[in-house]
């Protein structure tokens, strides 16, 4: 802590174009070992090779954009006259700036070792900040890598820090350090007892999601399966941006349900080595977890449209159709290969499913109706609508803030604005 410290008050005075460029060759760094790096998201989550390659290319990205925008955000200035409020004469000028905050604590989750690691140290640097990062237990040794190449393009070693350890052992004493100015933490429930922890310093919580997917009776069926598919069972449901239930108008559910089993059955399951699509999850414990939702659900009527299948932490992927509200599934985050699809009679019973959830993160709705959509949209009490498109948190330059249990302080939407991504879909209707 001390270290981070003072490398942070040299740091905020090396001029902001050097800072760019050390983040520009960082960046280029982390591109040029994206194999090895790769290597050790196969080995420590399970991700599919193709997936943990495109990690940490997306990363590499994310840091030169981040040293490209941050040279002109933080570039600017406010020039206000006192004359501008009630009372007032031309008496007095105000000129402000953006100012460092200090150390930040960045915790990312095991999912996103590496990007969601860039995603808090990019921005962090660029801005004359210094960094603790407290790697997930699994994804550590990717992330020490992904450090490494930060330290081989020049930054002093004490501006980034990581300490590894379990959350459970060192989280305490890491949150609470009076020496911390600022956490960035993405992750699930703990975020939330970190904001209660925490003293009065800036949080940035990216937490869980429970992201519906609205299917309308004049939906493109074909369309809405592939992307509920690709949404609800990359990297085996294991983001917060997967969809997470299905909410489909009666009149089109069988057909739907039909279309999206026969992508399932196609999905192959197996090493993430071999780039299968289903790999183990992360741990025995979330296995658990998973298998619990699916008993709960069975056992209270819902249909497993495929065999329960799991071999260790290797869980084949399931949708579960005719879900009901006193299903713990229909309301619980699985992170696991499992889908719930609850039939409605009408939009509003989605939407008031949608929003009954504590979580308030993605959604999606398909539709050919553009106005219906944007309505709909605006009806959902959640961070970002896409309209005839799964739920992701890419381009990663876009605006990415949950509501409710799903995160705090994303300054860029603090007014609640909704993303209604997706715009070629939208005008190709
Ligand atoms: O798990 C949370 C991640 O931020 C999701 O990111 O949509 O790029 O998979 P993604």
């Amino acid at each position: 802590m001390e270290s981070s410290r003072m490398a942070q008050k040299s740091w905020a005075k090396t001029p902001l174009w050097k800072r760019a460029e050390m983040l520009h060759k960082a960046g280029a760094i982390l591109k040029d070992h994206k194999k090895p790096i790769a290597e050790c998201l196969v080995k420590e989550i399970a991700k599919p090779a193709t997936d943990a390659l495109t990690e940490v290319v997306r990363s590499g990205d994310f840091v030169s954009y981040c040293a490209e925008e941050g040279v002109r955000i933080l570039g600017k200035g406010e020039f206000l006259v006192s004359d501008s409020f009630p009372g007032n004469d031309r008496t007095k000028y105000c000129l402000t700036s953006k100012v460092p905050l200090g150390v930040v604590l960045a915790i990312p989750p095991f999912n996103y070792p590496v990007n969601l690691a860039v995603s808090k140290i990019a921005p962090a640097l660029i801005a004359g900040n210094s960094l603790v990062l407290k790697p997930p237990t699994q994804g550590a040794v990717a992330a020490l890598h992904m450090v490494h190449c930060f330290h081989m393009a020049g930054f002093p070693k004490g501006l980034i820090s990581c300490v590894t350890g379990k959350g459970s052992e060192i989280g305490d004493f890491l949150t609470m350090h009076p020496g911390i100015n600022c956490i960035s933490f993405t992750g699930g429930d703990t975020g939330i007892s970190i904001s209660k922890k925490a003293g009065m310093i800036p949080l940035q919580m990216e937490l869980g999601g429970k992201d519906a997917c609205i299917v309308l009776d004049d939906a493109d069926l074909d369309l809405a399966a592939s992307c509920i598919v690709k949404g609800g069972f990359s990297y085996s449901g294991q983001r917060c941006t997967a969809v997470k239930v299905v909410l489909v108008v009666e009149s089109v559910a069988d057909a739907l349900v039909k279309q999206v089993n026969q992508k399932v059955e196609k999905l192959s399951v197996g090493a993430p080595e071999d780039d299968c699509d289903i790999t183990p999850v992360v741990t025995e414990f979330s296995s658990n977890f998973i298998e619990g939702l699916v008993m709960d659900a069975k056992q209270k009527g819902a249909t497993l449209c495929q065999e329960y299948r799991r071999e260790g932490n290797l869980i084949w992927p399931l949708l579960l159709d005719n879900v009901r509200s006193d299903m713990r599934i229909a309301w619980e985050e699985p992170f696991g290969p499992v889908l719930p699809v609850i039939r409605i009679n009408s939009v509003e019973e989605g939407i008031r499913h949608c929003n009954q959830s504590n979580f308030g993160l993605q959604g999606c709705v398909f539709t050919k109706d553009i106005n219906r959509a944007i309505q709909i949209s605006d009806a959902m009490e959640i961070g970002t609508v896409q309209i005839n498109s799964a739920p992701a948190r890419g381009p990663d330059h876009f605006p990415f803030q949950g509501l409710k249990d799903s995160g705090i302080g994303s300054q860029e939407i603090a007014n609640l604005d909704r993303n209604i991504d997706d715009m070629h879909d939208k005008l190709a209707l």
